[in-house]
C-alpha cells in the first residue's frame, strides 16, 4: 500500500488528459459547465479557473475573453500546462501556482471564477468576485461509481459522512452568494476493453481512499487493484463489448 499526500498525487500525474483512454460518454442529464460558461462569458470577462491541471480544459472549451487567469497549486500541472500553452498559440491565458486555500488574487476583479474538480473556498472566491460575478463549480460526487465502490468496498468519499456536494453547496451559501443551485449531474461512460479500463483507474483516485473533505493535507492511501474483484465488475457491467462505469458529477451556479 502507498501513502503520500494529495498534492504529491497530483505531481505525480502532471497532466488531466483523459483522451488516450478513447472514453465514450453518454449524458443522462443536461447540465454542462462549459456551455453555460460560454454563454455567461463575453468578450470583455476576465476568468479565474481554479484547480486547472495541465491546462487541457481550459484551453479546449473555455472561450476567447479579454483574460484568463488559471491556477494550480502542483508545479508539475503549471509545467504542462505551460507547454500545451505554448502549442495552442492562445493569447488570453495565463497559468500560475496558486493553492485555492490561500488565494492570492485581487479583490472584485473577476467577471467568473470556474472551479472543477478541484478543492475551494467560497469565501475567498467571493471577494474576488466582480458584483454581479459567477461562481460555476462542479465535481465528483460521493456516488460517483458507487457500484464499483461498493464492490471494493473502498474509494473516493466512500467513508465522507456527507456527499461533497452538499459540503460545497452549503459552503457556497454561506460565503454570501445568491442564486446558488446545486444540479446533478448523471453520465455513462464507456470503455472499449479491460487494459483502457484499468489505466483509466490506475490514473484517476476513484477507488482508492482519497477523501474529499476540505481538509487538503490528509494522507492518501493507493493499492494495487485487486484483479479479481475487477473482473466481477466487468463480467456485470459490459454492455454490447463495453465496459460502463455509472459517474456522478454535480455542478453549483452562484451569483455574487
Ligand atoms: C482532478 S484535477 C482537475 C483539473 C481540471 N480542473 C479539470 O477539470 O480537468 C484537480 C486539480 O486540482 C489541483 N488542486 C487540488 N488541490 C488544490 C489546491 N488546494 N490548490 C490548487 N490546486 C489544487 C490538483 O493539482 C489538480 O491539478
Amino acid at each position: 500500500m502507498k501513502k503520500i499526500n494529495e498534492k504529491e498525487y497530483y505531481e505525480e500525474i502532471k497532466d488531466w488528459d483523459f483522451s488516450k483512454f478513447e472514453i465514450e460518454s453518454e449524458s443522462l442529464t443536461k447540465w454542462d459547465l462549459y456551455e453555460l460558461l460560454n454563454k455567461l462569458a463575453n468578450k470583455e470577462a476576465k476568468i479565474l479557473d481554479l484547480g486547472t491541471g495541465g491546462g487541457e480544459k481550459v484551453l479546449k472549451y473555455f472561450p476567447k475573453v479579454k483574460e484568463i487567469l488559471a491556477t494550480d497549486y502542483s508545479e508539475g500541472m503549471i509545467e504542462t500546462a505551460k507547454k500545451n500553452l505554448a502549442a495552442s498559440g492562445r493569447k488570453d491565458v495565463t497559468f500560475r501556482l496558486m493553492d485555492n486555500l490561500k488565494m492570492d488574487v485581487p479583490e472584485h476583479y473577476f467577471d467568473i471564477v470556474v472551479a472543477r474538480n478541484t478543492v475551494t473556498d467560497p469565501k475567498q472566491i467571493y471577494k474576488c468576485l466582480k458584483k454581479g460575478g459567477y461562481l460555476l463549480i462542479s465535481g465528483v460526487d460521493k456516488y460517483d461509481c458507487w457500484n464499483l465502490k461498493l464492490l471494493f468496498g473502498k474509494g473516493q468519499g466512500f467513508y465522507d459522512k456527507r456527499p461533497i456536494s452538499i459540503v460545497d453547496y452549503e459552503n457556497v451559501l454561506k460565503a454570501g452568494f445568491n442564486d446558488v443551485e446545486l444540479i446533478p449531474i448523471h453520465e455513462r461512460e464507456y470503455f472499449k476493453n479491460k487494459e483502457l479500463f484499468i489505466e483509466f483507474l490506475k490514473k484517476v483516485p476513484i477507488i482508492d481512499d482519497f477523501s474529499e473533505e476540505i481538509d487538503d493535507n490528509k494522507d492518501y492511501y493507493s493499492d494495487d487493484l485487486d484483479e479479481n474483484i475487477l473482473d466481477e465488475y466487468i463480467k456485470d457491467n459490459t454492455y454490447n463489448g463495453k465496459i460502463r462505469l455509472l459517474r456522478r458529477y454535480y455542478g453549483i451556479t452562484a451569483k455574487k
